[in-house]
């Protein structure tokens, strides 16, 4: 039982309109904020919060909930640094680089997987993310599918199961039987572990009738749907998941209006991925403008693989989809926290209501809008968590307390 006031800071981003300015930010100047055993209990002036155990004085930063990353794939061995290179010269991105990470990830030690992925979280932890979805995707096999979600779940507790990454090499010439696995016993040995569906809809990955049947499998298991939907052309991925009801379509880069529209239409969240376009040097980003335009639920996330997005900073990816999606400084830190997690379907995250969870990050600047103007500045930092969560690595320094995550 203890309790924090964060006092004078000079922005505080609520993401509840009632509680500031009237904005989706709500944001309040020369604010406060206490938290009390991992929940945000008082927001209010500076200089007026009840009296607490703790008080940290926060003059000239901005305080605002945790970035939430909806979309990520830390668990995986070897990394492509020359399949990057390749691409920086010329080389066009395929779906197919998977299969390389697919080969080191099945001959990876699950303790070497689970250092790795542990060591990325930490990174993200020390850019201001809070709560984190992990994909399994680079086994295609039972055994290294659920190996990975069981490295997964040890992180965090939105687990994707992604079985229908790409075609398990062994399945090259029987797509149905690689769909029969997916949907039967990889499935079986896999849901247990995950709270997700996703599917990538792609050329050279699955097609929508695949997808429909993959989807259903899970919701049958009682898994909820996201969907890796109309990256690298227009397809059906958008559709089918606005279709089924999927929590997110992610990527979003090509869409006709048909697709522009089914989302509006849908409680389907549209999860933007720059960081992808960014690091495949995609000649189009997604159009966050015409999403927001359209009163589409936008969010945003960074995709971290080691072929399309090897980052894990939800700073960069904001910057990006301000300069290259459209969106507003604003509307881009609303979609890193609120946005993101919409796409998890989390009411307890993302805002800092009273009762939301302790997940707080402070910039090292008096407002938001310095994430997209100091682009590569590392100027967020996770702030405050709920109890028992660390900042650090498993197995790098020991477990850090709530008020020991940031020392700013
Ligand atoms: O989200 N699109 C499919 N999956 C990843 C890429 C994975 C890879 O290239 O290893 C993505 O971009
Ligand atoms: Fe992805």
């Amino acid at each position: 039982m203890s309790s924090t006031c964060f006092d004078r800071i000079a922005e505080l981003v609520t993401n509840r309109r009632e509680l500031g300015d009237g904005s989706p930010l709500g944001l309040r100047r020369d604010a406060a904020v206490v938290v009390e055993d991992g929940e945000v209990v008082w927001v209010g002036d500076a200089g007026a919060a009840p009296a607490t155990d703790d008080h940290r004085d926060l003059t000239g930063r901005c305080v605002l909930p945790a970035f939430v990353d909806s979309h990520s794939h830390l668990v995986f061995g070897g990394e492509r640094v020359g399949e990057f290179a390749a691409r920086m010269s010329g080389r066009a991105y395929t779906a197919g680089g998977i299969r390389t990470t697919i080969a080191a990830t099945r001959a990876a030690p699950v303790e070497e997987l689970r250092r790795r992925a542990g060591l990325l979280l930490a990174e993200m932890r020390r850019q201001g993310t809070g709560v984190v979805e992990i994909k399994s995707g680079y086994g295609a096999e039972v055994a290294t599918e659920r190996r990975s979600l069981e490295v997964a779940g040890e992180l965090t507790a939105e687990t994707t199961y992604l079985g229908a990454h790409v075609m398990g090499p062994e399945f090259a010439d029987d797509p149905a039987g690689y769909v029969t696995l997916v949907t039967g016993e990889m499935l079986a040995a896999c849901a247990p572990l995950a709270r997700w569906v996703d599917v990538f809809v792609e050329d050279g990955a699955f097609d929508g009738d695949q997808a429909r049947a993959i989807l259903r499998a899970g919701a049958e298991r009682g898994l909820g749907a996201r969907v890796h939907a109309n990256q690298l052309g227009p397809g059906p991925g958008v559709q089918v998941a606005c279709e089924v009801g999927a929590a997110s379509a992610d990527h979003c880069t090509h869409l006709d209006a048909r697709d522009v529209a089914a989302l509006a239409d849908s409680g389907t969240v549209a999860t933007l991925v720059p960081g992808a376009e960014f690091s495949t040097r995609s000649p189009v980003y997604a159009d966050g403008r015409r999403l927001m335009a359209a009163g589409v639920t936008v969010a945003l996330a960074t995709d971290c693989n080691p072929g399309t997005s090897y980052t894990t900073s939800m700073p960069f990816v904001i910057a990006l989809a301000v300069r290259e999606c459209g969106l507003t400084p604003s509307e881009a830190v609303w979609a890193a926290t609120a946005g993101s997690a919409a796409a998890l379907r989390r009411e307890d995250v993302g805002h800092l209501g009273l009762g939301a969870a302790a997940w707080l990050s402070v910039l090292d600047a008096p407002s938001h809008q310095y994430l997209a103007y100091r682009p590569g500045v590392p100027l967020a930092r996770l702030l405050t968590a709920p109890e028992g969560v660390t900042a650090r690595a498993p197995g790098v320094g020991g477990p850090g307390s709530a008020s020991q995550v940031a020392s700013r």
